[in-house]
């Protein structure tokens, strides 16, 4: 069964981004499984940390990296840019050996109040993700703007060109997925 990874960057209870991966998770292609990585025990990122050793935290956030088929990562945009929090552990996980972004799918996210949508973080995401070697998807792009419009008091997604935008994102996500050969985890993705 193909295993999606799913990163939020923010650590937030009622996170606009947390909420969107849960829009993604019932709208799933057909035997994907999605399963959230938590990034809020990571240590701040230190060299002289990573010449000792990696801590728990991060070997367990590289396992879920490279095990997964693919990630969907939720950008949170913090003054123009992704997160601290989302930085870091990308910084933690993507240090050798064997960094576990290279030809990884990823697809990319994000949900702001403002009115773009978090559109600059999601592209400072891309450019981190060139270095790193990612397959990122180009399109459709997913920025939800107005979120405090968008979902309800409950979290649930509640604006419908933003359901089939999703929608049309994992659709795409999924044929970009099996041209890459990715989709390891069982037959073909949706058979
Ligand atoms: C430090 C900080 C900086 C922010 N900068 C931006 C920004 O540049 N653009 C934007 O659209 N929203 C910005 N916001 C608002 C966030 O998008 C908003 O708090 C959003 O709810 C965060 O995502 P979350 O709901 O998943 O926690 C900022 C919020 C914080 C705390």
């Amino acid at each position: 069964m193909p295993l999606f990874l799913g990163i939020c960057g923010s650590l937030r209870k009622n996170s606009y981004n947390a909420a969107l991966l849960r829009a993604y998770e019932v709208r799933l292609p057909p035997d994907t499984e999605l399963e959230i990585a938590s990034i809020d025990d990571l240590p701040l990122y230190n060299e002289d940390v990573r010449q000792v050793g990696f801590p728990l935290p991060v070997q367990r956030l590289r396992e879920q990296i490279r095990r997964a088929d693919a990630l969907l990562i939720a950008a949170a945009e913090y003054n123009y840019s992704i997160s601290g929090v989302l930085k870091n552990a990308i910084d933690w996980a993507s240090r050798p050996p064997d960094q576990p972004f290279n030809e990884k799918p990823i697809a990319i996210t994000g949900a702001s109040p403002g009115a773009l949508g978090s559109a600059r973080a999601q592209y400072h995401l891309r450019q981190s993700f060139i270095f790193l070697n990612a397959f990122v998807l180009g399109q459709p792009e997913v920025m939800v703007a107005h979120a405090h419009q968008y979902f309800d008091k409950s979290g649930n997604l509640t604006h419908q060109g933003t359901q089939m935008t999703i929608t049309h994102q994992l659709e795409a996500f999924r044929a970009f997925i099996e041209r890459l050969g990715k989709g390891h985890h069982g037959p073909g993705m949706g058979d």
